[in-house]
C-alpha cells in the first residue's frame, strides 16, 4: 500500500470509529421502533474499488436495517453507491470493511459455513439491465434453473421453472426461447423469475424498471407489488428517482457520495426532507406544470465530503446526517 493509500485508509478507519457509537445507536433505534423485526442489517460498510491514488471510495460507513416485510427505497444520484451497497448485501462483493447481518447472523464472509446456502437462497437480486444480466447463449429455462442447479436442488426442476414463469406472467412455452427473442419487459420478468425460483425472503431490486419503456414500467411495478403480497417478500428497492420510489416504499434511504444522508418514513422524507441533498433531489424532480417548475428555486448543492458528520434522529425513525 502506498503511504497516501495508507493514510487514506487510516483516516477512513478513524472516521468509521468516530461515528461507530452513533451508528450503533442508529441500528438499535431502528430495531426498537420497527413494526416488523429487522431481517437484514448493514453496519459500517465501507467499500473502495482499486488502490492508492486511483481508488474510488464508493461507500463510507453505511449503516441501516431492512425490516421484515417492508419496501425500503434506496435513492441517490448516479455514482452515490447504491448498486455497490446492493451487491455487498447479496454477497457479490466483499466490503472493504463493515458487516452484513442476516437475521442477526454475520454473513459478510460466507464461504462454506453451515447455513450459508439458506442465506444465498433467501436473499436474491434483480438487476437493472435485463439484457446484460441474462446470458444470451442460455435458454430462458436454463437461466431460471441455474440457481437451483448450483444449489444442487434439482427435484422437479422443470415444473418449478414453469411455475416461476407463470408467477411473473410469462408463458411456460418461453422456457425454450433465448433472451434476444424477448421484449425488455419480458426479459425483466425473467430476471424476477430467476430470483423467485429460490423462494427468497428479501430481494434487492437494482433499478428494476429504469431500462424499460415507460409504458411497461407500471406493469412491472404492479407485478412486484403482487408478488410481494403473495409471497411475503421484503424489498430493497434501488432507484435514482425519488418520485418513483416514494409510491412503492415504506421508508426511504437517501445516499450521496457514498454516505447515507437521510433515512425515514417515505412520505415524511418526501414531504419534509431534512437533508440539503434530499431537498436538492426533490427540487430536481420534474413537475407537470412548467410554470410551477420555473418558479421553484432549484436548490444549489455543493459537493461535501461529510467528514466527521453523523446520523442523528431528528424525529422518531427519521435520521439525518449532520
Ligand atoms: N466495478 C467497479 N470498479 C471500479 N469502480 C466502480 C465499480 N463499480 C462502481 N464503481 C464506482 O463506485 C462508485 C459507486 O458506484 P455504484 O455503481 O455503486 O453507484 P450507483 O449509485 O449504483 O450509480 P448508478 O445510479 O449509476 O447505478 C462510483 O464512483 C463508481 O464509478
Ligand atoms: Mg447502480
Amino acid at each position: 500500500m502506498t503511504s497516501a493509500a495508507h493514510s487514506a485508509a487510516s483516516a477512513a478507519a478513524q472516521a468509521a470509529s468516530a461515528s461507530a457509537s452513533a451508528t450503533a445507536q442508529t441500528v438499535s433505534a431502528t430495531s426498537e421502533t420497527s413494526a416488523g423485526s429487522d431481517i437484514l442489517t448493514v453496519t459500517h460498510l465501507t467499500h473502495s474499488f482499486g488502490r492508492g491514488h486511483k481508488a474510488t471510495h464508493a461507500l463510507k460507513d453505511i449503516s441501516f436495517a431492512v425490516r421484515q416485510g417492508e419496501t425500503l427505497g434506496l435513492v441517490g444520484e448516479s455514482g452515490s453507491g447504491k448498486s455497490t451497497t446492493g451487491r455487498i448485501i447479496v454477497g457479490l462483493y466483499q466490503p472493504t470493511s463493515g458487516q452484513v447481518l442476516y437475521q442477526g447472523r454475520n454473513v459478510t464472509q460466507l464461504t462454506r459455513k453451515p447455513g450459508s446456502n439458506q442465506f444465498r437462497r433467501d436473499v436474491q437480486m434483480v438487476f437493472q439491465d435485463p439484457h446484460a444480466s441474462l446470458d444470451s447463449r442460455m435458454t430462458i429455462g436454463a437461466i431460471i434453473a441455474e440457481g437451483p442447479r448450483i444449489a444442487r436442488d434439482t427435484t422437479a426442476l422443470q415444473a418449478r421453472v414453469h411455475e416461476a414463469l407463470d408467477a411473473v406472467g410469462l408463458s411456460p412455452a418461453l422456457a425454450n426461447r433465448y433472451p434476444h427473442e424477448l421484449s425488455g419487459g419480458q426479459r425483466q420478468r425473467v430476471g424476477i423469475a430467476r430470483a423467485l425460483i429460490l423462494k427468497p425472503r428479501l430481494i434487492v431490486l437494482d433499478e428494476p424498471i429504469s431500462a424499460l419503456d415507460v409504458s411497461i414500467q407500471a406493469q412491472v411495478v404492479n407485478l412486484l407489488d403482487d408478488l410481494k403480497k403473495q409471497m411475503g417478500l421484503t424489498y430493497l428497492f434501488i432507484a435514482h428517482d425519488l418520485a418513483m420510489v416514494r409510491h412503492v416504499s415504506d421508508r426511504i434511504a437517501v445516499m450521496h457520495q457514498g454516505r447515507l444522508v437521510e433515512l425515514g418514513p417515505a412520505q415524511e422524507v418526501y414531504s419534509q426532507p431534512r437533508h440539503p441533498y434530499t431537498r436538492a433531489l426533490i427540487s430536481a424532480m420534474p413537475v407537470p406544470d412548467p410554470c410551477a417548475q420555473f418558479q421553484r428555486d432549484p436548490f444549489a448543492f455543493e459537493d461535501n465530503s461529510y467528514d466527521g458528520q453523523q446520523l442523528a434522529e431528528t424525529s422518531p425513525g427519521h435520521w439525518v446526517l449532520r
